[in-house]
């Protein structure tokens, strides 16, 4: 039988695939909300998802680096593997550079972002009315490339669920058994 991603693997990889989505959706439709404390605390919980995906995408890498992946079936072509391998990089420097480039929008636009209003998040940089166009920019540009990504990568993985029924997707399915071969 095909080897499986670990159980933790598989956890962070839905938990953080549900709070992109989350984070993509209320992001897209907040700056639209006429002005009122509704759309501040829009904002708040846009932020506060955000930063929630930033920690559990360092988890995440550092799970990946320590745990690896399984191998790749020896039916796939190199290209695809390749392709695989180049996308899924891809996707993990995304993950930390959409939530930290709204991270750094936010300081630069003299807001700190107070965690669920608990506590202060480290003021990285100071307020800046230089940066802050660049970085809102950026922020924006950066989550219609993760999405992009994000695309490729749920097509590939259809393709393999359904086209080419390798086996591929049910590695990151999760298991009732946990089984890990
Ligand atoms: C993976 C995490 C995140 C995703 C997927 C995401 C996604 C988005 C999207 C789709 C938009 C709308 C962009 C547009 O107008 O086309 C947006 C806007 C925004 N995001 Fe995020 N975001 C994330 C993390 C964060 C974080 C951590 C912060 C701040 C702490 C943040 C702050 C903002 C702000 C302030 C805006 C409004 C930009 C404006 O003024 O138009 N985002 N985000």
């Amino acid at each position: 039988m095909m080897q499986r991603y670990s159980r933790l693997s598989i956890f962070f990889h839905w938990l953080i695939a549900l709070l992109i989505i989350v984070a993509f959706i209320v992001g897209s439709i907040m700056t639209d909300l006429s002005f009122s404390p509704f759309k501040l605390k829009v904002f708040s919980w846009h932020k506060w998802i955000g930063v929630t995906i930033l920690g559990l995408v360092a988890l995440r890498l550092i799970t990946r680096l320590f745990k690896g992946a399984p191998p790749y079936p020896s039916t796939m072509p190199a290209w695809q593997k390749n392709a695989a391998h180049w996308t899924h990089v891809l996707l993990y420097v995304l993950m930390f550079a959409v939530p930290l480039s709204g991270y750094f929008y936010t300081l630069a636009a003299g807001y700190p972002v107070v965690y669920f209003g608990l506590f202060e998040l480290p003021v990285l940089i100071p307020a800046s009315p230089e940066l802050k166009p660049i970085l809102k920019l950026s922020h924006i540009v950066l989550t219609k490339v993760l999405a992009a990504a994000f695309f490729i990568h749920v097509a590939a993985a259809l393709k393999h669920a359904l086209i080419d029924k390798d086996g591929m997707f049910r590695r990151m399915l999760p298991t009732k058994s946990g089984e890990t071969s």
